[in-house]
């Protein structure tokens, strides 16, 4: 809609710079909705907010995480080596310990985290190896709860095998007709390559039965020969899941031959296959069996990027049995995403930047997502100009923003210095 002079909105933010580089941009708010964006617009709103050149940006966006787990760091006991072996381990002790409402409880407080942090939607992955499903009834109950300020989409996601589980395919069945959103899979964690490979039929099959999307953890392994990803991407095309089918992790792809990867790439761009990457995570369990030098095991990002397939980076844990750091801060899991993939470049600065908003807002398919007018007003105010200085100083959220309303507020980052020759600085902005 095109704003009119004088016209009354809800909100007007002023003085805006956007991650495309447009500065000085003025951003109109009524009923919910991003009404008008443009300079100097001739509009009141009931509230004015004067960004003073600050980053206003669409929300973060998490396309892979695990609220089932999250924020269980301790229990039953510390993963003392750190490794993914132990860590799914100690998940299979934890699991028959589990309650709903401990996992409602987690669940509820990380997503208070996410919405500080200017993170409004998650895709979460739920396992369905439980024969209880306690865990899916806890994030269905959380799914309805969040919904006025965080969106969550659930995945399926058989951990111990769908194959290799007896009662797994049928958990994720029953899960699926309980309303969880999306069908997952972990093909290399089945028993044989063959078992993984057939894994994959199965799923893709059963999702485009039901029109759903599909999200694998996907060769999170550092054997080369780790190839799922080819018959994901094989089956995707065949079943015309186009744009609606993700690999998780894929970190096998780092340590697999340049020409097989040569092949490899363009069957994914052909069947409209998403990449998921999972930085902070794969930089501290992949290449473990190394000796030096040591893999970093993240899968090839900018390869990815550049052969036109969608790459976002996911956080995956915060304080669980798999990684005991991670705090529902985007900027930070870009951060490690740009560093492990040497992603300094200007443009690819961006890329990474993308890859915690539009990007994986596109794999969830999220409807009226972007600062367009019409765009649902979900946005988040930066304590930073840009998106590379929002990364760089994992800057802090001003301002939350969701369907118009303001759901969280922090101060800018600032210190009282007090140095000895120096006059009293009370208010030093740290950027
Ligand atoms: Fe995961």
């Amino acid at each position: 809609m095109e704003a009119t002079t004088d016209a009354a909105m809800d909100t007007v933010i002023r003085n805006a710079s956007l991650p495309d580089g447009r500065r000085g941009i003025d951003l109109a708010i009524a009923g919910g909705k991003i009404a008008a964006v443009g300079p100097a617009l001739p509009v009141r709103g009931a509230q004015e907010i004067d960004a003073a050149g600050d980053l206003v940006s669409p929300p973060f966006v998490d396309a892979h995480f695990h609220m089932d787990a999250t924020l269980s760091y301790g229990l039953p006991r510390v993963n003392q080596s750190g490794t993914l072996l132990e860590g799914i381990a100690l998940w299979g002790e934890l699991k028959p310990q589990l309650t709903q409402e401990a996992l409602v409880e987690r669940a509820m407080r990380y997503g208070d985290w996410a919405v500080a942090r200017g993170l409004l939607a998650i895709r979460t992955h739920v396992d369905v190896c439980d024969d209880r499903l306690l865990a899916v009834e806890a994030l269905l109950e959380v799914k309805r709860r969040v919904a006025p300020y965080l969106d969550m989409q659930l995945v399926a996601f058989p951990q111990d095998g769908v194959l290799r589980s007896p009662t797994a395919l049928a958990n994720l069945k029953r899960a699926i007709g309980m309303g969880v959103d999306v069908v997952g899979g972990i093909p290399h964690f089945e028993r044989t390559m063959a078992d993984g490979a057939e894994s994959v039929r199965i799923l893709c099959e059963f999702a485009a039965e039901q029109g759903l999307r599909v999200d694998m953890h996907c060769d999170e392994s550092d054997d080369p020969l780790s190839r799922h990803i080819e018959t994901l991407a094989c089956h995707s095309h065949r079943l015309g899941l186009h744009g609606r089918v993700a690999g998780s992790h894929l970190t096998s792809m780092h340590s697999m031959d340049n020409y097989y990867v040569s092949k490899l790439l363009p069957l994914m761009k052909e069947a409209g296959v998403a990449a998921i990457a999972n930085p902070l995570i794969n930089i501290t369990l992949q290449g473990r069996h190394d000796s030096y030098p040591k893999r970093r095991g993240m899968t090839r990002v900018p390869e990815l990027m550049a052969a036109g397939i969608d790459v976002a980076f996911g956080h995956d844990c915060v304080m669980d049995p798999w990684y005991s750091l991670g705090s529902g801060d985007m900027l930070e899991v870009a951060h490690m995403g740009l560093h492990v993939a040497q992603m300094t470049g200007q443009d690819a600065m961006r890329a990474c930047y993308a890859a915690v908003t539009e990007t994986p807002a596109r794999i969830l398919g999220l409807d009226g997502y972007g600062l367009a007018p019409g765009c649902h007003a979900d946005l988040v105010l930066l304590d930073a100009a840009s998106p590379v200085e929002a990364i760089r100083l994992r800057a802090a959220r001003r301002m939350v923003m969701r369907r118009g309303k303001i759901v969280s507020e922090s101060p800018r980052a600032v210190a009282r210095l007090n140095l000895p020759g120096r006059p009293e600085q009370a208010d030093f902005r740290l950027r």
